[in-house]
């Protein structure tokens, strides 16, 4: 479905990200894997995908510095030549109630989450106006859409990122791209396993499908946004939260 086309995934050395960049590699993608320089994962994710018989790459680089940011697109070009999906998956929590969040708790979420994807969008806008393609998704969160105590930060940068996502939509949909967001709701990964049993269990009980999701799960709807088969659906958040939200 994806075969010759090129993706770049940030934040994929592991987790979403890297479900994401299998998955997109097996329907033919060839992948560039983004991730902090200190992610000694990533390099393994790389062999892995390789073997899945399609080319790819590691650009380390943290996508709140716009230097490296530059430099992850001109490799991505530079070894092949175009980019026809971007993903924006990179990260982080940094929770507390709101009345104990100190500024650089609230800066950091920002700057990785919402920040960092803007540096992106407008980096790969113009590889991608030149040649009038490409799709970009960006990995929001289900509290972006309902709210979270706890989460003041993270919560304002997935809604923030969902709003990005509609102007991104609107701002060049005249040049053939197209923009959608996914809103996971809660996926076992790192970032969810750090959660204490009680959070837990109220997720749990609050999903209508009754399991958590699974990476694969997010990865799947990227491949439908990112494939000709959502060739007619842009600015739009699709929930995949087993029913949490409706
Ligand atoms: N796990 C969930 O339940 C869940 C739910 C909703 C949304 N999400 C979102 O999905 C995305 C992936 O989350 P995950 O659960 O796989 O977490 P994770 O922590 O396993 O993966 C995040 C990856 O992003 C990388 N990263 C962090 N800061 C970066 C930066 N500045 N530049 C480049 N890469 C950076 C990390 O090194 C890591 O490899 C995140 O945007 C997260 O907010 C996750």
């Amino acid at each position: 479905m994806l075969k010759g086309r090129t993706a770049v995934i940030t934040g994929s050395g592991r987790g979403i990200g890297k479900a994401i960049a299998l998955k997109l590699a097996a329907n033919g993608a060839n992948i560039v894997i983004n991730d902090i320089p200190s992610s000694d994962y990533a390099d393994e994710t790389c062999e892995e995908i390789k073997a899945l018989g399609v080319d790819a790459i590691v650009v380390k680089g943290d996508v709140r510095k716009k230097d490296d940011v530059e430099a992850l697109i001109s490799a991505a070009i530079e070894k092949f030549g175009k980019i026809d999906i971007f993903v924006n998956n990179a990260g982080i929590t940094r929770d507390g109630l709101m009345i104990r969040m100190n500024e650089e708790d609230w800066d950091l979420v920002m700057d990785i989450n919402l920040k960092g994807s803007f540096n992106c969008i407008k980096a790969v806008a113009r590889p991608m106006m030149k040649q009038r393609s490409g799709s970009i998704i960006n990995i929001a969160s289900i509290v972006g859409v309902m709210g979270n105590a706890g989460q003041a930060n993270y919560v304002a940068s997935k809604a923030g990122l969902i709003g990005l996502t509609k102007t991104t939509a609107k701002e060049f949909a005249s040049r053939g791209i197209r923009c959608n967001a996914v809103a996971p709701g809660f996926i076992r990964s790192a970032m969810t396993d750090v959660l204490t049993d009680e959070v837990k269990q109220q997720y749990f009980n609050a999903i209508p499908l009754g399991k958590f999701g699974e990476t694969d799960n997010i990865a799947d709807v990227v491949v439908f946004l990112a494939s000709d088969m959502s060739k007619y659906v842009t600015g739009q958040t699709i929930n995949v939260d087993g029913g949490l939200v409706m």
